[in-house]
């Protein structure tokens, strides 16, 4: 048996996978030297860890654009969120002019946490400890006693920003100064949903727990076809897998599939096409925000590591207004139980040394393979520097 795959990339497309065969053992095209590179020995160790997800930290999130709240959380000009990201802890304000400002919640003095919670700003924000004094883009302008402080420039020392950007209601932050530009990295999935998402939707409903896995597991089993049939074979029964179409967006992915033809029922969301009214969609941003689409709402949950084996995801839903969210929740999250238990199962896998992976389905897990060869891509870039 080959251990490793070591043949060329292959081909992406659904359409041209009979031309190739996964070889058996492939470990989703992982190498003895992109495992080093990736500060891990063994392929298990992608899951278990700490230094791979130090790794993983500083080169893939760090680079990547992270979905990490929505606009509705920052109502008006001055309104403020605080959150850690890849262990900063940083603060997005509402500059008021249909800007954010996202920016290192750290006192460049000693080093005091600002802001805490949420809310709205006055003009300006002052540390506690010794009342340095910032205004709401994150600059230093005041320091009490300046005479004890001769020839300090205040320009240099203003709370390092990071970039944020808007989709659809969505912010995104680029912890790192490298990375993808936004509107490069989102435009094919907004030509595949946009018409979806510029309709009337709220949020309904959102819901943050932790679960014991790796996150990449999670992703991973969100872009696997192969599994619908069987660890879903009764909660996705009235969808039709061999209708099931995906497809690469750079690291990003799309899919489609159509519900069984006896089963056709239009969903809720009238500005939708119909297409998109009797099938279900699930997509990635890389690398960790997934994404459902169907014909009653949009879902998203996001795959954030606390550890190599615990993850926390907030599960959001967006719908028309009035729809009860409290219940939608619960459904979605019931169904979501089944996928988080398999992976759950995984984890515990990892604790056997040869932990690996076998042959995999030729289309329909091969969308795993070019999510790994992503992470790859990404753990040979340049770190670039953290906020
Ligand atoms: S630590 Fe903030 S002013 Fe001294
Ligand atoms: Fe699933």
């Amino acid at each position: 048996m080959k251990l490793f795959d070591t043949s060329p990339e292959l081909l992406e497309s659904p359409a041209n996978a009979s031309k190739d065969r996964l070889p058996v053992g492939n470990s989703f095209g992982w190498d003895f030297e992109s495992l080093q590179r990736y500060q891990a020995n063994h392929f298990r160790d992608l899951y278990v860890s700490e230094a791979v997800l130090e790794h993983e930290v500083q080169k893939v999130f760090g680079s990547s654009w992270l979905f990490v709240a929505v606009t509705d959380e920052l109502p008006e000009s001055g309104s403020f969120i605080t959150l850690t990201l890849l262990g900063v802890p940083m603060a997005i304000v509402n500059q008021g002019n249909g800007q954010l400002k996202c920016f290192r919640n750290i006192c460049s003095h000693r080093g005091m946490t600002l802001l805490s919670g949420s809310g709205k700003l006055g003009t300006h924000i002052t540390c506690q400890y010794h009342q340095w004094s910032f205004n709401r883009q994150g600059d230093l302008v005041r320091i009490p006693q300046p005479d004890q402080f001769f020839g300090v420039e205040l320009s240099e020392l203003s709370l390092g920003s990071v970039a944020v950007e808007v989709w659809h209601e969505m912010i995104f932050v680029r912890m790192s100064e490298n990375g993808p530009d936004f509107l490069e990295w989102i435009s094919e999935m907004q030509g595949r949903l946009g018409a979806f998402l510029d309709g009337p939707l709220v949020e309904v409903g959102k819901v943050q727990y932790s679960v014991n896995c790796n996150w990449k597991f999670l992703v991973e089993n969100h872009l696997d076809v192969y599994h619908l049939w069987y660890l879903h074979a009764k909660s996705l029964n009235a969808f039709d897998h061999r209708s099931f179409e995906w497809e690469s967006l750079g690291d990003n992915w799309w899919s489609y599939e159509p519900l069984k033809a006896s089963k056709n029922n239009l969903g809720g969301l009238p500005w939708i096409p119909d297409r998109d009214r009797v099938g279900i969609g699930a997509h990635l941003l890389f690398p960790n925000l997934m994404m459902v689409t169907t014909g009653d709402y949009f879902a998203t949950y996001d795959a954030y590591p606390i550890s190599p084996n615990e993850t926390r995801i907030t599960l959001r839903l967006r719908a028309e207004p009035g729809t009860d969210g409290e219940t939608l929740i619960s459904m979605v999250r019931s169904f979501l139980a089944e996928d988080i238990a398999a992976c759950e199962a995984l984890q515990s896998s990892t604790g056997y040394g040869g932990f690996g992976v076998g042959p995999l389905a030729s289309t329909h897990e091969r969308p795993l393979r070019n999510f790994h060869r992503s992470l790859r891509r990404h753990s040979g870039k340049p770190a670039g520097k953290l906020a």
